[in-house]
């Protein structure tokens, strides 16, 4: 099969593409051949060695993606061969085929493209991880996503409307913003061009923003508390400006705010009932068309470098997919 492989840390441009035999699938686990595969900023960071996790060299990189079960394990129950599913694997989903447990499965929808699918878990169980277990965002409260042209901030929009929310998106490019506004959000602002700080507060009669979904860090966290309502709840969900954000303590103390790191992947390794509410609420929302994935770049399984670089540079809006 061909693959990707990271031998060496460093430039996605040391990226190799190889030919592997095709895996066996252990007790528990099936095999899938792979038609899509999800790009994510994490990838970029794991290839440079920069990331949290740090897989042992060689490896093949790409966390999510979606395809067709083309044989079961010893024990694999409640699936069939031909069924098409959305899986995850940290990492080694950038191949023709790979071997996931079970538990890693979500049914893809009928109706979306091996694409979409593949862009769907990593983006819409961060969202739903912050948006519903961590917040508790509530119909008619006011959501500020930030990073809202990306992956994950995306998702976030989607979930914030369907839940009820009145949503306002920053993003760096007004072009890259109507297709974020097509996604469900009331209001977009382009951070380039204004000061998200007043406007939040005007849009919001001077209140603020009861929940604010943070992708980006650095400046852009530090300044959301000075538009974050009384009694706020402050998600902060990655880092890509480049830095995690100094705080002063002051704010938080004075408008009760309550500040909470996301990990969606994690938690759900350290407590077990959400990674059963995860099994069951994600392919419920998929179901329903929440969270549907926006593909703005589609690329072969040979252009992974430059997929990469086009994430680095910005020009994905939403999801970028390699194509197998
Ligand atoms: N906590 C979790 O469980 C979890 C799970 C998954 C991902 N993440 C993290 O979430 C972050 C976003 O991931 P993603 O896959 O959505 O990335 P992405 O698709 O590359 O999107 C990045 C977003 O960040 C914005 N951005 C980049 N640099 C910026 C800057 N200097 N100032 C303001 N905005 C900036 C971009 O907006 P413009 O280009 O429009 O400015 C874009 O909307 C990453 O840090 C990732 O590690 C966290």
């Amino acid at each position: 099969m061909r693959a990707v492989l990271c031998e060496t840390l460093g430039d996605p441009s040391l990226l190799k593409i190889v030919d592997l035999p095709v895996p066996e699938p252990q007790p528990g686990e099936v095999l899938i051949r792979v038609r899509a595969a999800a790009l994510n900023f994490p990838d970029v960071l794991m290839v440079a060695g920069s990331y949290q996790h740090k897989p042992a060299l060689p490896f093949i990189p790409g966390v999510e993606a979606a395809g067709e079960i083309t044989a079961l394990g010893p024990g694999a129950a409640g699936w069939s061969v031909g069924d098409r599913v959305i899986f995850g694997k940290r990492p080694g989903c950038f191949a023709e085929y790979a071997t996931v447990s079970v538990e890693a499965l979500f049914p893809a929808p009928q109706q979306w493209s091996f694409a979409e699918a593949a862009a769907y878990r990593v983006a819409a169980t961060t969202a739903y991880n912050a948006l519903v277990h961590r917040a508790a965002l509530k119909p008619r409260e006011v959501l500020l996503v930030h990073g809202a042209t990306g992956g994950v901030g995306m998702a976030a929009v989607q979930l914030g409307k369907h839940l009820g929310a009145r949503v306002i998106a920053t993003g760096g490019d007004d072009g890259k913003l109507s297709v974020v506004r097509d996604q469900g959000a009331d209001f977009v602002i382009n951070y380039r061009a204004t000061d998200f700080v007043p406007l939040v507060k005007d849009l919001t009669d001077g209140r603020g923003a009861d929940v604010v979904y943070d992708p980006v860090g650095g400046e852009t966290f530090a300044r959301s508390l000075r538009c974050a309502a009384f009694g706020g709840r402050l998600l902060i969900i990655g880092f890509t400006s480049g830095d995690p954000s100094i705080l002063k303590s002051n704010h938080i103390l004075i408008k009760c705010l309550s500040v909470i790191g996301v990990r969606a992947g994690e938690y759900a390794r350290h407590h077990r009932p959400l990674a059963e509410d995860y099994a069951r609420e994600l392919p419920r929302l998929a179901a329903l068309g929440v969270m549907r994935p926006h593909i703005s770049h589609r690329f072969a399984l040979e252009q992974v470098a430059e997929a990469m670089r086009t994430l680095q540079a910005r020009q994905v809006v939403g999801k970028a997919v390699l194509e197998l």
